[in-house]
This record gives C-alpha cells, sequence and structure tokens, in this order.
C-alpha cells in the first residue's frame, strides 16, 4: 500500500489547513496509508543543535523519507508559508537523510481571504 505523509503549516486548532489534511483522509480511505505529521514541538532550527541526537526530528524525517508522496497545506502568512512550516522544512533538508531528495511533493493552500 502506498503511503502518504502530510503536513500543515498551521498549529491553529480550527485551521482551514489542518481541517484541509483531515479530510483528505476520508478520501484516501483505505487506499493508502495516511498520516498527518504533527510538528507542533519542532525546535527552532539552529545550527549549533542540528547535529545533537533529536528522536523526535528523526522519527518525522524518517516517515517523510520512507512515504510515496508528501502533501503539504500551509496558510499564507505575508506572501510566504507560515514561519513554522518553514523552520521544519529547514530541520527536514538538513543532515545525513535529506528526505526531499527525489521525493514528490504537493503543495495546498487554504484561506478565507480573497486573496
Ligand atoms: C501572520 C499572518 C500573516 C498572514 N498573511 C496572509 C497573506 O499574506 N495572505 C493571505 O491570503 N492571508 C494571510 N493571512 C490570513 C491567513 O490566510 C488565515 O489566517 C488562515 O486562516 C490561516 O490558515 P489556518 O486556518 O490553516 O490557520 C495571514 C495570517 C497571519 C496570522
Amino acid at each position: 500500500m502506498k503511503k502518504i505523509v502530510a503536513v500543515s503549516g498551521s498549529l491553529r486548532t480550527d485551521s482551514y489547513n489542518t481541517n484541509l489534511l483531515n479530510k483528505l483522509s476520508n478520501i484516501f480511505k483505505d487506499e493508502v496509508e495516511y498520516e498527518i505529521l504533527d510538528i507542533s514541538s519542532v525546535p527552532l532550527f539552529n545550527e549549533d543543535i542540528e547535529n545533537d541526537k533529536n528522536k523526535y526530528i528523526d522519527s518525522l524525517k524518517n516517515k517523510i523519507k520512507n512515504s510515496d508522496f508528501v502533501i503539504i497545506s500551509t496558510p499564507e502568512y505575508n506572501y510566504s508559508v507560515s514561519g513554522v512550516l518553514k523552520n521544519a522544512l529547514d530541520w527536514f533538508s538538513r543532515g545525513e537523510n535529506p528526505v526531499f531528495e527525489n521525493k514528490d511533493v504537493g503543495i495546498l493552500s487554504a484561506s478565507p481571504s480573497k486573496f
């Protein structure tokens, strides 16, 4: 069975983006393994600590590495992605285990704004 992991760029309880990712699980149902990764406890990236053993970061990276597809849904914050998402992507892009190499990634954004 194909594995899809999803990442929301919003930590808000009633986040439209997280809701969108939750709704996708109804569509995928039993056809794929689907997991929304929890990035709420990813520390602020700092090169001083990037090589420290961090089981939480390693586990998130391994889930992405072992997936067939990654879906990111993020709000637009000031014409960019949210800070929490950027911070997580900075962690995921570093080290001996570069998880996005040859990875198919889809990016969505949900917003109540007409922009
Ligand atoms: C710091 C901040 C910056 C924002 N910047 C934008 C923006 O540039 N464009 C936009 O359409 N909405 C912007 N918004 C509104 C968000 O799209 C809106 O709050 C959205 O609901 C956030 O997504 P969420 O529901 O998944 O938390 C911003 C909101 C915040 C808190």
